[in-house]
């Protein structure tokens, strides 16, 4: 029979879902498994943002307002830009797809590092374009290395900052020297889904550049810190004709009513944003004391997750924190089978990880 799927699809491995965790407690007949593999907002979403869907709920039967008009407008004035440099998303996953789309051809390339998020590698093999991989160095993007894996047929680079799933950061310094040098024919694709978690002050402010009218984009969400992530929704900030262009392949209805609703009333949720980067700092701090003294080396993270190096199966551990009800993620599939990367929890849910850890290793 012919083939019907096209030859670059098969290159692509299916993103693999985690299991729910209703099935995870009855295979292995515990109670209260704690899922710290996602990254997720352990206290949940913001009180405000449970309410405003509550009010919404009822108008469900009606196509939610394809320009997210009060949410955009919303974003403009918190970033100060303007709402026509911004787009919303089904999660930042969507717009990273969207970008891929608009702006790739058949025979050009991405410059990605590795291991890095894993969506970019699938949105360019999706539109049969050629992803240039450049290994990080010390668990970090290299920002020369990429500048210089840029050719004539790099219409793209994607650079995840924080990274996942390392936690590292690149500096203003670095971006600032790597931005000096960039072609303009070059999109470059800064993705900050860990942003409002950053307390260094040598983070880049990307958004400047788009201000300055360059070839930026830069992607944030709504499913970290403002623990929105069930309902997909992430946004990309860019100059306005990048934004236009993207709109051409932008399905109309592509938010949904309760995700934009929910994400304007967690943008204005100060004290959840506060609380919830305050749990994840005291959360680090007591994970990397824990590890230390149990001689365990890990990857310091400006995220919400650490990258641990266990110098051992980290499947096995996983396997085995599971059957203690603590999920978290192997790193096989990013090429680093000895480690797990675990979300910072609450303190009764880090303190569980840590016991559980100790007793697996
Ligand atoms: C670096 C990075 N970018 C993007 C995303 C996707 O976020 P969203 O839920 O907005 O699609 C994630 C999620 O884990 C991520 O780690």
């Amino acid at each position: 029979m012919k083939q019907l799927v096209r030859e670059n699809i098969l290159e692509i491995e299916p993103y693999p879902p985690g299991k729910p965790i209703k099935e995870v407690e009855r295979e292995l007949g515990i109670k209260e498994a704690v899922k710290m593999a996602s990254n997720e907002n352990p206290l949940g979403p913001s009180p405000k943002a449970l309410e405003a869907m509550r009010q919404a709920i009822s108008d469900t039967n009606l196509y939610p307002d394809g320009s997210a008009y009060y949410l955009k407008r919303a974003l403009a004035e918190h970033l100060n830009v303007g709402e026509e440099n911004i787009i919303l998303g089904n999660g930042s996953d969507e717009i990273i797809r969207m970008i891929v789309e608009t702006f790739l051809n058949e025979d050009e390339e991405a410059v990605i590092a590795q291991p890095a998020f894993i969506i970019y590698q699938i949105a360019v093999k999706v539109m049969n374009g050629k992803c240039r991989i450049v290994n990080l160095r010390n668990f970090t993007h290299d920002l020369v290395a990429m500048g210089k894996a840029v050719n004539d047929k790099t219409k793209l680079v994607f650079i995840a900052n924080p990274n996942n799933p390392t936690g590292t950061m690149v500096s203003d310094e670095e971006v600032g020297t790597f931005m000096n040098k960039i072609s303009d024919e070059v999109i470059v694709v800064f993705d900050e889904a860990y942003y409002e978690y950053i307390i260094r002050d040598d983070f880049p402010q990307t958004i400047n550049y788009v201000r300055q009218g360059r070839n930026v984009i830069t992607l944030r969400t709504f499913s970290k810190i403002y623990g929105l992530a069930g309902l997909r929704i992430g946004y990309g900030v860019a100059r306005e004709d990048l934004i236009r262009d993207m709109n051409r392949v932008r399905q109309p209805f592509n938010t949904n009513c309760l995700a934009q609703v929910a994400a304007l009333a967690a943008l204005k949720d100060k004290e959840h944003i506060e609380r919830s980067s305050s749990i994840n700092r005291e959360g680090k701090d007591f994970i990397y004391e824990e590890l230390d003294k149990l001689k365990i080396s890990y990857v310091p993270s400006e995220a919400n997750f650490i990258l641990i190096d266990l110098k051992q199966d980290g499947k096995a551990i996983s396997q085995k924190l599971m059957q203690e009800g603590i999920i978290v993620r192997p790193m096989g599939m990013y090429g680093l089978p000895d480690f797990i990367r675990v979300t910072i929890g609450t303190i009764q849910q880090n303190e569980k990880f840590i016991k559980a850890l100790e007793e697996a290793i």
